[in-house]
């Protein structure tokens, strides 16, 4: 557990309260409608929505680590390269399905925070479909399994992810019940299943 603003030392409180938090700052950044004016594609507009989700939790949201983290046998893009990587993937087209898939998985490489970016990511992802396809994916229809097996392989190879999301897309982009359910999905995806978005929505 990293070290957070709440003053929490049980992992489990925190846990909870990180998510309650957490998704109640995403659904005032969809029903403020400030989710329509981040910039999108871009490692500022991930940055924006890092900080609006977890400024409350943590003092580096939206900020880029300065250390190097690792999952499974994966280690991320090491910190000493990061902040070119990120120039570099700003400037990557997103004029396409493939290329915005392209995108998503070197971002993911990235991992620019010290925690929070599968949440995060996926939002920033959402708002690039949205703008250049009019689509969003439905994460609801996406199964934790298939989707962390694909982004596991996605460093080596990118097919399977950008099969499993094609088959996810929806043309509700502005949906305030397909935001909730792939905001609870991504969660899910994480580990976080304590509040559902409605339990939020009704506090
Ligand atoms: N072995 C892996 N290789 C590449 N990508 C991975 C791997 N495992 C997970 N991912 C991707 O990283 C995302 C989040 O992973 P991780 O738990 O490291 O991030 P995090 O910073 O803790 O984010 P969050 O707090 O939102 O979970 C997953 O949802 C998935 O998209
Ligand atoms: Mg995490």
């Amino acid at each position: 557990m990293l070290d957070n603003k709440l003053g929490i030392t049980s992992s489990v409180e925190f846990a909870n309260e990180e998510e309650k938090i957490t998704k109640l700052n995403a659904l005032k950044l969809f029903d403020s409608k400030k989710i329509d004016k981040i910039e999108v594609g871009t490692f500022k507009g991930l940055s924006e929505i890092h900080n609006y989700l977890f400024s409350d939790i943590y003092t580096f949201a939206g900020n880029i680590r300065k250390e190097n983290i690792a999952k499974g046998n994966f280690r991320f893009a090491s910190c000493m390269y990061l902040e070119d990587v990120l120039k570099k993937i700003d400037d990557m087209p997103q004029d396409n399905f493939e290329n915005i898939i392209k995108k998503y998985v070197e971002m993911n490489i990235a991992h620019p925070f010290r925690e929070g970016n599968g949440r995060s990511t996926r939002i920033w992802l959402d708002l690039i479909l949205k703008k250049e396809l009019n689509k969003v994916v439905d994460w609801s229809k996406l199964n934790k399994e298939d989707y962390l097996l694909a982004m596991e392989r996605s460093p080596v190879k990118d097919l399977e992810i950008r099969l499993l999301i094609q088959n996810a897309l929806t043309n509700k982009i502005n949906d305030r019940q397909v935001f909730m359910k792939g905001i609870d999905t991504s969660y899910q995806y994480e580990g976080y299943n304590t509040y559902s978005m409605n339990d939020i929505d009704n506090m």
